[in-house]
């Protein structure tokens, strides 16, 4: 049993000033939360962007269509199948978040932690084990540390210098930060990617690779050194001749003086060249000997990048604004121009590369599209569908982790929302498409680190895969792309394992379960169900599904060694070979953080009474609506440089504030 302790937190004001950068290129992370929408956007909703209701239209069915019916016979054991991938966990996908937005998505600080935050991220950890999270961006490369802030802040952008019109705003931070991730990884099991400001290869500010290592220990995976590098000189964060070689030197220079500092205890820690794969490939910086040369201090390898971007509906200087309804049917096929498979084709030869020496390769940073994704699109049902085949698409192609990107509230396509500044107390937050495909792709792997997959696809509308675990067939993984609410382009997977085609024995189970991920139409926001259950619709979502889990059960055909698996248009069905592999990915208990909202004024109560009632079939009895008296919160000492422990902090809070347990299943 894992008991399980809150805070309850609250949200204080965090808004920040319009920051409108220039007509340069920029980048995904340049784009930051709580600016003023400036979109081109026609449509008559001028809010921001993460509530925008607009739904298009599903796309025409394809012409010719697909079959609806086919077979997939399939080796029972992994040691038969030629071309499956290196070994994956359930925590290949988890999220990159920018600097600048972690108040709004983590907290405010170490004792106002975002309590549905942590619920979501609970939702994967209890199935993966543990769940990854970059905290970074291009914010990165100014951050500096401060002693402290106003107003207890614990993070500042800091105006741009007018002389300078095109840098990014400097950012700074305190402490505070530490402790919130520290916290964080006290609640539930989340590892961190932090990155070192790289702004400055003459005078390297080194305090996230000290204060990150001392504070988080084991709990930060790696620091990933400089942000897209190959867009430096077309940003002019570097001279217009900047190359792959410079980047070299550089990355050579900040190896010393991290291992000439004697406050920083390890320097084997380091992800590069994370480049956009815009200016650069990935071999011109190999070709460099760049792995060769750092090998001994690199944890990985990474690269970023995005399928498309919106830029046009944001800058001026980006040509003609591109239509999402045009736009839409890019993203819903397994190989067609915006497709996870046309997208990192351009890494095959890298992920050969990186397994050759022994190196993880992972993307840093991805979405639907930079510049804040697509109206309609990012935030759709065929976004949990692109996300699905693209976390699949990545694994299958020894990827070993890609991260989706959160923005702030002005992007479409996070994968979860918190309420906008002021009404945070009155709100819970907005659950993102594409965090349904983080779910689906932490069961697709399940929790045992030893999940191997490969691409079975017949038809690009039907993306399908097989996945052995532990050495075994051990689950079947099947997307539908299509729209058709009458039925007809349904299809049906008829799947034998072994047989007489194979020269062994019928192998078929005498039955499979099966979990759907469904939403009326490819283009719905908030009506998705996985296994029956949702995590709610805007400003619904507490961090915990609702309703009750339905897992089908399809009888097989052991005589004729066939199991009928159905896939509704639209729709994705995990179907799990044997009851390990269901095991496996499921949550073995469900310890959710209890959530509610508090104002900011002292004894108002604000819990959002139909969220108590409808949070996963508990009412409000199985949770304590706590006191926030005054002095409950920040008022335990800490020492630098102590790694909280769950029951010091279980201890902490126990004695302040207040604390529920819900196990939801
Ligand atoms: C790097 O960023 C810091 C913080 O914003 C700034 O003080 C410093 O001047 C920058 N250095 C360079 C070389 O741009
Ligand atoms: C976690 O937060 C509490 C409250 O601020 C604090 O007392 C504790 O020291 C924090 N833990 C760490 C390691 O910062
Ligand atoms: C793969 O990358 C390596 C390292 O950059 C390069 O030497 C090799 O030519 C590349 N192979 C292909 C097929 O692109
Ligand atoms: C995605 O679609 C756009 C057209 O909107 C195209 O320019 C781009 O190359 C596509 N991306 C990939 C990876 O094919
Ligand atoms: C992934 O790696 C495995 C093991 O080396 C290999 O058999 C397989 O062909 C690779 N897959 C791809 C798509 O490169
Ligand atoms: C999976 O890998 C992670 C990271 O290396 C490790 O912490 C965890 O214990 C592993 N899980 C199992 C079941 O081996
Ligand atoms: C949600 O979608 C399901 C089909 O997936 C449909 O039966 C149900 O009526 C929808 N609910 C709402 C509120 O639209
Ligand atoms: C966290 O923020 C709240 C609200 O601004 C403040 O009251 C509290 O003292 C802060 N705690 C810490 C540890 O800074």
């Amino acid at each position: 049993m894992v008991a399980t302790t809150f805070l309850l937190l609250l949200f204080a004001t965090y808004a920040k000033a319009v920051t409108v950068y220039s007509q340069q290129p920029l980048r995904e992370t340049q784009v930051l939360a709580g600016t003023a929408t400036n979109s081109a956007n026609p449509a008559a909703y001028t809010g921001y962007k993460a509530y925008d209701p607009t739904t298009l239209q599903p796309p025409a069915l394809p012409n010719p269509l697909p079959p609806t019916q086919f077979g997939i016979s399939l080796q029972p054991a992994a040691n038969q199948v030629t071309g499956l991938s290196i070994p994956q966990s359930g925590s290949f996908l988890g999220i990159s978040i920018e600097t600048s937005v972690i108040t709004q998505v983590l907290g405010i600080n170490s004792t106002y932690i975002q309590v549905p935050f942590l619920n979501l991220i609970q939702l994967i950890v209890e199935r993966a084990g543990r769940f990854q999270i970059r905290v970074g961006g291009n914010t990165q490369e100014t951050a500096r540390l401060t002693d402290s802030l106003a107003d207890h802040k614990m993070i500042e952008k800091q105006g741009i210098d007018p002389n300078n019109p095109t840098a990014t705003p400097a950012l700074v931070y305190t402490m505070e930060m530490f402790y919130v991730l520290a916290n964080i990884s006290a609640l539930t099991n989340v590892q961190w990617y932090l990155g070192i400001p790289f702004n400055d290869t003459a005078n390297f500010a080194l305090e996230i690779a000290q204060y990150g290592e001392q504070i988080l220990g084991d709990k930060l995976l790696g620091l990933q050194v400089s942000n897209e590098p190959d867009l430096y000189a077309r940003h002019k964060k570097r001279v217009d001749t900047y190359t792959q070689f410079d980047f070299f030197g550089e990355f050579g220079d900040l190896i010393k003086a991290m291992e000439a500092n004697p406050n920083i205890p390890l320097s084997n820690n380091l992800i590069g060249p994370n480049i956009a794969t815009g200016d650069w490939t990935p071999e011109m910086v190999w070709d460099t000997g760049f792995i060769d040369a750092y090998k001994n201090n690199l944890h990985a390898l990474a690269v970023e990048n995005y399928p498309d971007d919106n830029c046009a509906a944001i800058y001026t200087d980006f040509g003609p604004p591109k239509n999402p309804q045009d736009v839409f049917p890019l993203y819903l096929s397994h190989d067609g121009e915006n497709a996870s498979k046309s997208m990192i084709r351009k890494y095959l030869n890298s992920t050969a590369v990186a397994q050759a020496a022994g190196k993880p390769l992972m993307l840093f940073e991805t979405n639907t599209a930079s510049c804040g994704g697509f109206m309609g699109i990012s935030n759709s049902f065929g976004a949990t569908l692109w996300g699905i085949d693209h976390g699949l698409q990545m694994a299958s192609s020894n990827f070993s982790g890609a991260l989706l990107h959160i923005g702030g509230q002005d992007v479409y396509y996070n994968p979860a929302t918190p309420p906008p500044t002021g009404q945070s107390t009155f709100n819970e937050w907005t659950i993102g498409s594409t965090f349904y495909s983080l779910i689906a792709v932490s069961e697709a792997f399940g929790s045992s680190n030893q999940s191997q997959i490969i691409d079975i696809t017949q038809n690009t509308y039907q993306p399908t895969y097989a996945i052995y675990d532990k050495g075994n067939l051990a689950r079947v993984a099947l997307l539908n792309f299509m729209t058709d609410p009458s039925g007809n382009n349904d299809y049906t997977v008829s799947i034998s394992v072994g047989g007489q085609n194979l020269g062994q024995a019928n192998a078929v189970p005498a039955s499979v379960r099966v979990k759907y991920m469904l939403a009326p139409s490819i283009s719905e926001l908030f009506n998705i169900t996985w296994a029956g259950q949702t995590l709610g619709g805007k400003f619904e979502c507490d961090g915990r599904f609702k309703g009750t889990e339905t897992i089908e059960t399809v009888p097989c055909d052991q005589g004729n060694n066939v199991c009928n698996v159905k896939v509704p248009a639209p729709g994705f069905a995990l179907v799990f070979l044997n009851d390990d592999a269901l095991q496996d990915s499921s949550p073995t208990e469900t310890a959710t953080f209890a959530t509610t909202a508090v104002t900011r004024t002292m004894n108002t109560a604000t819990a959002d009474p139909a969220a108590l009632q409808t949070s996963n079939g508990h009412g409000g009895g199985d949770r304590l609506i706590g006191s926030t008296s005054k002095g409950s919160t920040g008022s335990a000492g800490r020492a630098a440089g102590v790694i909280p422990s769950v029951a010091a902090l279980v201890a902490f809070l126990a004695g302040v504030s207040v604390f529920s347990r819900a196990l939801t299943r």
